[in-house]
């Protein structure tokens, strides 16, 4: 059991993947939860930004429509404001 579906139900420590996965909404400890959920938000930014800048070209749209105008300038319509 890895515990990450724990849940506090009326006072006692539940297991989504055993004892749920519907629990009586009014008896979970949300703030237990949700205390749990965020406590790595820091280094789960951290991965995404990691993931990002090894895999920034795969969230450009390089469709052949788009990829046109992006190697021939001359597709490209440029408003220069001074
Ligand atoms: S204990 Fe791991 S998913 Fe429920």
């Amino acid at each position: 059991m890895c515990g990450a579906c724990r849940v506090e139900v009326n006072g006692e420590t539940k297991f989504a993947c055993v004892d749920g996965p519907e629990f009586d909404g009014h008896e979970v400890d949300w703030e237990n939860i949700t205390f749990r959920l965020r406590q790595f938000i820091a280094e789960e930014e951290l991965s995404h930004g990691i993931w990002e800048r090894k895999n920034w070209h795969k969230l450009v749209d390089i469709s052949p429509r788009n990829f046109g105008s992006m190697v021939n300038p001359k597709q490209q319509k440029m408003k220069i404001t001074i």
